[in-house]
């Protein structure tokens, strides 16, 4: 079952480390840069973003600079005050909100509806069922309106060979069919994930699949922290594989996280 109070311990305490591990990350910063792009791609500025599981706000922040109304929400109680302290610096006004709530209660929330609704880096898979979130998006979501997603799949090549170097547990934590115990900040949250069928399948009648990318399949995930500073130049150059073929299948079904874009066409 969804841990609440797993997620709010963790997460709060990961958020005091996590902006700045993630900006000082090469792969983190180059997925980001890919995901923002897919936002900017279907929503022009002056859109709004329902973002689920926004964590610190750090791309809340970044779709408001470039004059998008944000309204950002999540569980844990430390991520909220960070996502407060950027509306402070900020001060963009109504163009910047706030909620701390679970993506589970999409009727509770606030300011809908909405032009896209964002979920990035796994949020979603802290629940066993993507189901229960997709099924609820028109109450949030503006008809002709986008979802974009980036979600974990059970096939991560990178994760798979590290059977190799005898890591059996990183290898198969995936695979388990019931989900897994993730350590975030010395707290177990419970972890599932989902295949690209499963999340097609999670989705209303009215919501049709635009674009799916992998990343992270040619280039080496975030948990290899020391691949990029050893290999610089060969980084870069699966980075741009990951951009070339993540487009396609079979390519698009394997890799870290799978970025989904949704049009509610009803
Ligand atoms: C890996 S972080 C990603 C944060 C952010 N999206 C980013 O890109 O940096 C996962 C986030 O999901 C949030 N989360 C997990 N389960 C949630 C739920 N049921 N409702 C809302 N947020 C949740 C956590 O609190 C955490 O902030």
């Amino acid at each position: 079952m969804f841990d609440r109070n797993a997620v709010d311990t963790g997460f709060s305490r990961k958020a005091e480390v996590y902006d700045a591990y993630c900006e000082n990350h090469p792969v983190i910063r180059w997925a980001r840069a890919v995901i923002r792009a897919e936002v900017v791609r279907v929503l022009p500025p002056g859109g709004s973003i329902l973002e689920l599981n926004a964590g610190t706000g750090a791309d809340a922040a970044y779709f408001v600079q470039r004059g998008y109304r944000v309204h950002a929400t999540d569980l844990a109680g430390g991520m909220i005050a960070a996502i407060q302290n950027k509306i402070r610096t900020l001060d963009a006004g109504e163009r910047f909100t706030v909620q701390q709530i679970s993506f589970t209660e999409l009727e509770r929330i606030e300011g809908t509806p909405f032009d896209l609704v964002f979920s990035n880096f796994g949020g979603l898979n802290c629940i066993p069922d993507i189901n229960v979130v997709a099924r609820r998006l028109p109450t949030v979501l503006k008809p002709g309106g986008y979802v974009v997603w980036v979600v974990m799949p059970p096939v991560c090549p990178w994760e798979l060979v590290q059977a190799l170097r005898g890591k059996f547990r990183v290898a198969a934590r995936r695979l388990h069919p019931n989900g897994v115990l993730a350590n975030v900040e010395g707290v177990r949250v419970p972890t599932w994930y989902f295949t690209p069928k499963h999340v097609r399948q999670a989705f209303p009648p009215a919501f049709r699949l635009v674009r799916q990318r992998s990343l992270s399949l040619f280039c080496p995930p975030s948990f290899m922290d020391r691949f990029p500073l050893r290999f610089p130049r060969l980084s870069h150059r699966l980075m741009q594989w990951d951009e070339r073929l993540g487009i396609h299948p079979p390519f698009n079904r394997w890799g870290d996280f799978i970025l989904y874009t949704f049009r509610y066409e009803r």
